[in-house]
């Protein structure tokens, strides 16, 4: 029996060697690796290393971003009008010395897929 792509967060079976489907769908977050204490910057989150189509019958319907625990924000995308990507300009306070970026989307299709990115906080 076949798991559904619905059922909790998908995981490549091997990370180092994604199906063209996996390539599709596991974002990356594009951020620097260390950013100051109370200084803005940008975190870049595209679906995935390879373009997912935005189409009216297959599409990224979503982008969340956590710090930590801690839920960021939800980037709605419109099919048609959109492509799967989405800034978002975040500040840390340097309450940590790292956190754990991680972005989960969901494609309309393929279901939820995520991606972590550590970054250092000076
Ligand atoms: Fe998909």
């Amino acid at each position: 029996m076949t798991e559904s792509l619905f059922c909790g967060v998908n995981d490549p079976a091997d990370a180092s060697n994604l199906t063209d489907m996996e390539k599709k769908h596991v974002p990356v977050i594009e951020a620097p690796d260390t950013v100051t204490a109370g200084e803005a910057f940008e975190v870049t989150i595209k679906v995935g290393s390879m373009p997912h189509v935005m189409e009216e019958a297959h599409h990224i319907q979503w982008i969340d971003l956590y710090s930590g625990s801690n839920f960021i924000t939800k980037v709605i995308l419109t099919p048609v009008f959109m492509i799967a990507k989405a800034t978002i300009n975040m500040v840390k306070s340097g309450a940590h010395e790292t956190t754990t970026l991680r972005a989960v989307i969901r494609c309309n299709v393929h279901g939820m897929w995520e991606c972590e990115k550590v970054i250092t906080v000076k």
